[in-house]
């Protein structure tokens, strides 16, 4: 070893002992014959000093460092003079005063601070990555996740998980987004697909015995990347054979809490997480995955507002829609600009306009004038609005547009007027998916969450009938506003499978050819089985605070997917390409 202890781990019991420390110069002061140095390893950062006339050749060394420099110093720990100790670092009452210095490495200057926590170009810290992980607040990060990745190996087989590793070349794997595809060399004009999740194969491995099942699973999916989404991600995948949901629930929820008690800093504002319906959900809040750190539910004001002399309210009732509203409390004096801005978003979810009531001391003030004097004062009587309180209201004779509109309205407003709380985390279960959803563009059924997924044994009835009203046994799990699981009892039976195929407008064919194995395996002796995966990223950047998963990743790629150290994707040689019997055409 080049040291002989880590230099976040020295405190005051080390006094007097002499040790040998290797790492990063992370900051320098000169002060004539005395230096003082900022060193940083892994573990955190000691000071070093160095005093010329008690140590002239490691004072002649240290003279010449420059941050970043890797060095090794040897000296004595001893306590900081009396009113010199800092209490902001966990070395702070100690410094190593150096007897012995040697320079192991050279650096040269850095295109960004490493010892600051400024602003750099996301592109910047991205092309640099390996210095931007020296950097505390990334390095946090990456020890964070390493933390939750151990707790949740270390649960899991406690629960009587197995970890098995499943491939990455596949075949596609329909999770609603488009493959990675990786050509065959041995099979011309073949290819594999990466997977968007290990879902069929774990469902095998419950065909296979194995009972309970997880994985720490790299993704893969070509999907418009967010700041929650990357092209490849990691999920904790488990799988269960002979379960219904609350046996899933009942290992998922204890580890959520475990993870955020054990590694977060702020409290889980309901135990046991509240269970809401995706109808609840839509209803209430216009959202599968509902912030639940505030409140903010939606008023219906359907009933009340049907045969309003304001057309634009009857005529999306008479359409069969609705008319809902949101109260932003004490935002009775927005602006005229401010309004526009809600009206804009609420365009942008779709909505052809926005209904704004503001309820002021001198009298309340409507964006529609065609409302009635009762019928203000019944809306503010029906949405609990008072003095002071601004209330949006949008009908459409499409409910998924109201719900869109003005949950973009709930969020921007819960954010504007502070409501949202920012010292807590809030988990909920939305249960009961829709199974199917209405593709427009390819005038087909669509499965809302996977093709394996079984509907609630009452509605298999439906699923020729009124594909639409069919409700799914799948389950997300919601952290503050995001996503962060999804999950399914999974159809176990053949005939329940191809009906399912059938209702997806997948030929026997097709659902031979993509999917053979899978029938074929659950006609000998499929369990029950379901499961659930959560996303990894997601969950170690919401414990971080950071709202962007490219935090968390070590070597994550930009918003178009490329890598900015390696500079990929990136095209081959022709010899490749024709290795791989590969034509690139303009
Ligand atoms: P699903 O597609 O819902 O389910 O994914 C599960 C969880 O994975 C995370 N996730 C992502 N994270 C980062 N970047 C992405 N592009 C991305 N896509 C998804 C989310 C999400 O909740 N096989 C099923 C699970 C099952 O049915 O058991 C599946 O993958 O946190």
């Amino acid at each position: 070893m080049h040291k002989s202890i880590d230099c976040g781990d020295l405190r005051l019991e080390h006094t007097g002992q002499t040790v040998t420390l290797a790492g990063w110069v992370h900051r320098r002061r000169d002060h004539g014959a005395l230096i003082f140095l900022d060193l940083r390893d892994r573990s955190g950062i000691v000071q070093v000093t160095c005093d010329a006339q008690n140590a002239a050749a490691a004072h002649e060394i240290l003279n010449a460092v420059r941050n970043e420099y890797v060095i090794q110093v040897t000296g004595l720990v001893q306590p900081r003079p009396a009113g010199l100790a800092n209490p902001n670092l966990p070395t702070g009452d100690i410094e190593v005063q150096a007897t012995g210095a040697a320079i192991l490495n050279e650096a040269r200057t850095t295109p960004f601070y490493i010892n600051e926590d400024s602003d750099v170009d996301e592109a910047l810290r991205l092309k640099y990555r390996y210095l931007d992980l020296r950097r505390p607040a990334v390095q946090r990060n990456i020890i964070l996740r390493h933390n939750v990745v151990k707790t949740i190996r270390d649960y899991m087989a406690d629960q009587g998980f197995m970890e098995i590793e499943t491939p990455v070349l596949i075949k596609t794997t329909p999770e609603g987004a488009r493959d990675y595809v990786v050509p065959s060399r041995v099979h011309p004009g073949e290819f594999y697909a990466l997977p968007q999740s290990p879902q069929q194969l774990k469902q095998l491995l419950m065909v296979a015995g194995y009972e309970r099942y997880f994985q720490i699973a790299r993704c893969f999916r070509d999907e418009d990347l967010r700041a929650d989404r990357q092209p490849e991600f990691t999920q904790l995948d488990v799988e269960m054979s002979f379960i219904e949901r609350e046996d899933i629930m009942g290992v998922i929820e204890p580890l959520y809490v475990r993870l955020i008690e054990q590694w977060g800093s702020k409290p889980i504002l309901r135990k046991p997480f509240p269970v809401l319906t995706y109808a609840e959900a839509m209803a209430k809040y216009g959202s599968d995955k509902p912030d639940l750190r505030f409140g903010m539910e939606f008023v219906d004001l359907s009933g009340l507002l049907a045969d309003s002399g304001f057309g634009v309210f009857s005529a999306a009732v008479a359409a069969g829609g609705q008319v809902k509203a949101v109260v932003a409390p004490g935002a009775a004096g927005y602006s005229r600009k401010q309004l526009d801005d809600l009206a804009e978003v609420a365009r942008r979810g779709g909505a052809k306009g926005l209904v704004s009531i503001a309820y002021r001391d001198e009298g309340p003030r409507a964006s529609a004038k065609a409302l009635t004097e009762g019928e203000v004062a019944a809306i503010a009587a029906a949405a609990h609005a008072g003095a002071g309180d601004l209330v949006l209201i949008v009908a459409d004779a499409s409910a998924a547009v109201v719900a869109k509109s003005l949950s973009e309205l709930r969020l921007l407003l819960g954010r504007q007027l502070g409501l949202i709380r920012a010292d807590a985390h809030a988990l909920c279960w939305v249960v009961e998916f829709p199974l199917l959803e209405w593709s427009a563009d390819e005038q087909r059924w669509s499965a809302m969450h996977h093709p394996f997924t079984s509907a609630m044994d009452e509605d298999w009835d439906l699923l020729e009938s009124d594909p639409g009203r069919v409700r799914a046994k799948a389950y997300d799990l919601v952290m503050d506003g995001w996503e962060v699981g999804g999950g399914s009892i999974r159809i176990h039976r053949r005939e329940r499978q191809a009906a399912m195929f059938r209702a997806l407008g997948i030929g026997p064919e097709e659902a031979e050819e993509k999917f053979g194995h899978l029938l074929e395996a659950f006609e000998y002796g499929a369990p029950p089985h379901g499961g659930i995966a959560t996303g990894i990223d997601r969950t170690v950047a919401i414990l971080a605070g950071t709202p962007s998963i490219r935090d968390v990743i070590a070597f994550p790629k930009t918003a178009s997917a490329t890598d900015l150290m390696f500079r990929s994707p990136s095209s081959i040689s022709p010899a490749q390409l024709r290795e791989l019997h590969l034509a690139v055409t303009e």
